[in-house]
């Protein structure tokens, strides 16, 4: 009768524990957790063609996303860790996460906005990088799940906030579409002049998260130039053409074919971990700014945004120290960003579109990572 008893429970709590998982393997439990006096969770999105995308309110991150190669099979094809331990200890500060005040760099930690000078926390070098010691990326949001295909994050951030001026009401909201887009809007006021460039940083591998490294994807950008940096990564101004160069992903091409050029915007970035200059019809809102495609899986990732640029990172700082979900290292040029966003270091380029949000006016952001297979 004991052994009866046993077996059954062990039978139910197998049922029950294995119930919990989601199709990436993800425990949502484990992302359950009060930081500060606010609730952390893992919310999920799926839609009509077996697509699922997990997202914690810890800093709007994407932790899974589960997407089928050309004969059907699912791949997790974001790197992140399987707990918010993992996202609140790991080396990495920033795989999947929502970016903000000012996504990339701000030079020096300094910007003057309105004859005022503000100064930020340098976290990076001797720059400012993706909104602060404490950004948006770490803060826990309110979450609303609104269906089972969207959800909508908020936040207040006070006057001041990680040194950035003026009360910003920021609203994201991530949609999980029937034709497997997973759309990012993102929304914000402000009660005084500030400076704002929101993003999100997903690394992709359409391998699947830890399987390989990215070399062999096929990356097309839609860019005739971009911005070359300083040393530290700043921007020195200028809008350099890509022809010619390592940096001409007009044509698509593998992102290593050229990775090892010698090229001094490729020292500078230890390979590529610059911003492009998206090409745009006049007046045109959403357009098409980047695709990548992996010949071995057939996964096809189109990416569009509003925005005027893209970061495109592949990585170079991924050292096979992260530990990811599933125990899988992360390596070098194990996954690749791109970061749809304003230029970095706007504040201090007044030749750049400008980031400055002032009262009364609504910041409007979109992103799309839409997939499919070829
Ligand atoms: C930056 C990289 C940085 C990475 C951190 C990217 O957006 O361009 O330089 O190392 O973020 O995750």
């Amino acid at each position: 009768m004991k052994l009866i008893t046993l077996s059954l429970l062990i039978a139910l709590s197998f049922v029950f524990c294995s119930h919990q998982k989601l199709k990436s393997g993800i425990d949502p439990q484990a992302f359950n957790k009060s930081l500060n006096g606010a609730t952390a969770k893992l919310f999920t999105l799926k839609n009509k063609n077996g697509l699922e995308l997990s997202i914690t309110n810890y800093g709007g991150r994407i932790v899974s996303l589960m997407v089928p190669d050309r004969s059907g099979k699912f791949e997790d094809v974001v790197l992140g860790y399987s707990s918010l331990d993992g996202y609140l200890n790991g080396n990495e500060q920033y795989f999947g996460a929502a970016i903000g005040r000012y996504g990339n760099r701000i030079a020096k930690g300094g910007f003057k906005l309105d004859d005022v000078n503000y100064k930020i926390a340098v976290n990076n070098g001797p720059n400012a990088l993706h909104g602060g010691i404490k950004g948006f990326s770490m803060k826990v949001w309110d979450a609303k799940q609104n269906s089972d295909q969207e959800l909508e994050l908020t936040m207040v951030s006070p006057d001041m906030d990680e040194g950035y001026p003026g009360m910003l009401k920021v609203m994201i909201v991530y949609r999980l579409t029937d034709q497997n887009e997973v759309s990012i809007y993102y929304s914000a006021s402000t009660n005084k002049p500030t400076v704002i460039n929101l993003t999100n940083h997903s690394y992709f591998n359409l391998h699947g998260a830890g399987n390989k490294d990215i070399l062999d994807h096929v990356l097309m950008i839609n860019a005739d130039h971009f911005t070359p940096v300083d040393p530290t990564l700043i921007p020195t101004g200028k809008l350099e053409p890509v022809k010619g160069t390592p940096f001409d992903f007009t044509t698509p091409a593998t992102v290593g074919s050229r990775i090892n050029d010698k090229h001094e915007q490729l020292t500078f970035g230890l390979g590529y971990d610059h911003n492009f200059v998206l090409n745009k019809e006049k007046d045109q809102k959403i357009s098409l700014a980047a695709s990548v495609y992996d010949p071995i899986s057939g996964r096809f990732m189109q990416v569009f945004t509003n925005e005027p640029g893209v970061q495109f990172y592949c990585g170079n700082f991924l050292k096979g120290k992260e530990i990811g979900k599933e125990n899988k290292p992360y390596g070098f040029r194990s996954a690749l960003c791109l970061e749809t966003q304003h230029f970095p270091d706007s504040p201090n380029h007044p030749e750049f579109p400008s980031v400055v949000l002032r009262p009364g006016q609504i910041y409007s952001s979109a992103c799309m990572y839409k997939f499919s297979v070829k």
